[in-house]
Order: C-alpha cells, then structure tokens, then sequence
C-alpha cells in the first residue's frame, strides 16, 4: 500500500458581494456573480491517507491547528461523496497539465478546524476546498508533478475550484486571494489596489442555524424581493470589481453594506420568513454604523448567520479589536487577514515533507 498522506489546509472566505439562490441546483451555479475576500487562518486542514476501507476519522490530522468537528451522519455523507467524486473526475481534469492518476484507492480522511465548532462560522467553504485539493493531490501519480503546476498554473486552481463549487457552492472562492470573483461556472482571483485588510468576526451568538444555506438559496425565491436580486447584485459585482481595481474602500463599503442587508431583506421576507438576527446583532451593527457614518474606513457585512464581520485595514486591526472588545465585552472577537487560498503538505513519500 502506498504510505502517501496528503495534509491540506483551505481558509474561509467573506463574501463582499454575497452568493444567494441557485439556478442550477444539482450543479450548484449560482443565481447571481459574487465576489469575496480569502481569509487565511480561519480554515479547515484535511487529511488523506491509504486505508482498507474510506471512511471519516473523528481525529485531528497530523501536523493540524484546531480541533476536529463532529460531523453529522447526513455531513459526514455529503464529504464522502464529495470525495468519490474528486477521485472520479481526476483523470479527466488533471490530463490537460501532464499529471497522471493513480488507481483510486480506499482512504482515510481527518480533519479539523481553526475556528471553534462553537464560533458559529461556516465550515463548508474550507472544508470542500481542502478535501477537494487533498483529493487530487492524493490521486496524483506523482505528486511533485501536481505541486509544480498547482504552484504556477492558475487554470489547475480555476478548475480545482469548479470542482469544488459541486460539493460546496461557496468554496469555490477559497482556493486564490486575496479577492476572488464567481461568475457562474468562472471562478478567478481579481485585482485589487486596497491596502492589505483583515477580517475581524464579532461572534455574537455561537448557536446551530436553523435554516441552513441549501433551504435558505431555495427558500429566497419566495420573497416579493427575489424580483431584480440577480441584477441588482451584478452590478454591485461589477462596480466592486471596479472599486478593487481603483483601491477605492469607500465604494466597497458601500456595496458590502448593500449587498448584506439586501440577502437578509430576502430571508425576513421569504415564505416562510426567518432571521439569521441573534440578540445582539443589532446593536453592533448601529454601534458600527455610526463610525460608517463618520466615514472611517470599515466595511461591515454578515452572512447567513448572527455573526458581524468588521472589514478594516491591518494596520487598524488591533484598534478595531480593542474598539469592538471594550464596547462589546461578552462577543469574543476573532481576527483573521486576507490570504492566498488553499495549500498542501506532503508526507510519506519519498523525501519527507514539502509545502506547495
Ligand atoms: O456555499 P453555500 O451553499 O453554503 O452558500 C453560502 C452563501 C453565503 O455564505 C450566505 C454567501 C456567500 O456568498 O458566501
């Protein structure tokens, strides 16, 4: 059996300009271009190794940050699945970059998160990333041919990504940085002249959601609001695709502003409605409203979730942190950058340990 481990590591994404309802279900294309912000340690590491049988390990992977979540027996199918697929189309998708593939195996996966199980952050997007990058590095017949071109081809990433977007919608943007656009089956990172920014999560309730994303892209086409959402948010794409050429933050606080309230508007207003609006989310948002107001450089946005993220540049990071951490003491704040998208390690092979 070939000793192989595939160690890969998948940060989140925020979307500026969000991703709500599908128009191809089974595909998971979106109804709407969208647009985000990598993160860098909010992320999922996974592990792939040979095995007798494929299952999901309840363990933390070696050489990971974090802690293993508890899947749900339902989650833990959906990621094995998504596995068999990976494995499935890697022939076809690898062959135009010279890199063979081996015969698909049974394997073991591990995996663990960055951010607390309880912190309330989606894991989807890291997770399919990650499990997609392991699982084609792992077929790979020889990984440091993939290695070389994952590092320098940009198309194996695009692809890697449409592949990834079949799993999880949203983590199809996790795979560059630190700003990627989605535009149907087109995924790609997009220029941006913004000082370098960072992320600051305001976790204002930890609780499980009760509508998850699949009911919540299904549920928003009943709002008397789903009327003009496609083209309201496509221009919002393009003059954030403009606003990044040009390191305008203001415009892109702006849009983000616009394009948050207008998913939420969409989820109070569906048949039936419901609020992703913990008791507190409010008051952060009037809180920061009124820096917005005063024109300081904060974006603010929340996806579909109770949480508020506070966009800011680093360099203003800790006075940020301090600002939310004084007026908000019982929400635990936590702070990530702007990153680059998805990375693997590889072990047990010959040579030890290398990073792509
Ligand atoms: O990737 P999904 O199906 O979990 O959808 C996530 C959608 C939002 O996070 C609400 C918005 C986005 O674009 O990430």
């Amino acid at each position: 059996m070939n000793e192989r481990r595939i160690l890969a590591r998948a940060p989140s994404n925020i979307a500026i300009v969000k991703y709500m309802g599908k128009a191809d279900v089974a595909r998971n294309l979106p109804a709407n271009p969208s647009l985000s912000m990598t993160l860098s340690n909010l992320c999922t590491f996974v592990e792939i190794r040979p095995s007798a049988e494929s299952r999901l390990v309840a363990e933390k992977p070696e050489g990971a940050r974090g802690e293993s979540p508890s899947l749900s027996a339902e989650g833990a199918a959906k990621f094995l699945r998504h596995l068999a697929r990976v494995f499935e189309r890697a022939p076809t998708l690898l062959a135009p970059f010279g890199v063979v593939v081996r015969p698909a195996e049974a394997v073991e996966i591990r995996t663990a998160n960055t951010f607390p199980a309880a912190a309330g952050i989606a894991s989807s997007a890291s997770s399919f990333a990650a499990l997609t990058l392991a699982a084609a590095a792992y077929a790979a017949e020889d990984v440091e041919a993939f290695r070389a071109v994952y590092a320098k081809d940009p198309e194996l990433r695009r692809r890697l990504a449409a592949l990834s977007r079949e799993g999880s919608g949203s983590s199809c943007r996790s795979f560059e940085g630190p700003f990627v656009a989605w535009d149907g089956e087109r995924v790609e990172a997009v220029e941006s002249a913004l000082r370098p920014l960072s992320d600051l999560v305001v976790v204002v309730s930890a609780g499980e959601k009760k509508v998850g994303s699949s009911e919540a892209h299904r549920r928003v086409r009943t709002s008397p609001h789903w009327e003009g959402r496609t083209i309201r948010a496509a221009n919002r794409y393009a003059d954030l695709r403009r606003a990044l050429a040009r390191g305008e933050f203001a415009a892109l606080r702006e849009i983000a502003d616009a394009d948050f309230r207008d998913m939420h508007r969409l989820f109070e207003s569906s048949e039936p409605p419901f609020s992703y609006f913990a008791p507190g989310t409010e008051a952060v948002l009037a809180f920061l409203g009124s820096f917005a107001e005063g024109n300081a450089p904060i974006a603010v946005t929340m996806d579909a979730g109770p949480n508020v993220h506070v966009i800011v540049h680093q360099a203003d990071e800790e006075r940020w942190r301090r600002t939310l951490a004084d007026r908000f003491p019982e929400f635990p704040v936590l702070v990530d950058r702007e990153g680059t998208g998805a990375e693997f390690t590889v072990t047990g092979v010959a040579g030890g340990e290398a990073r792509s």
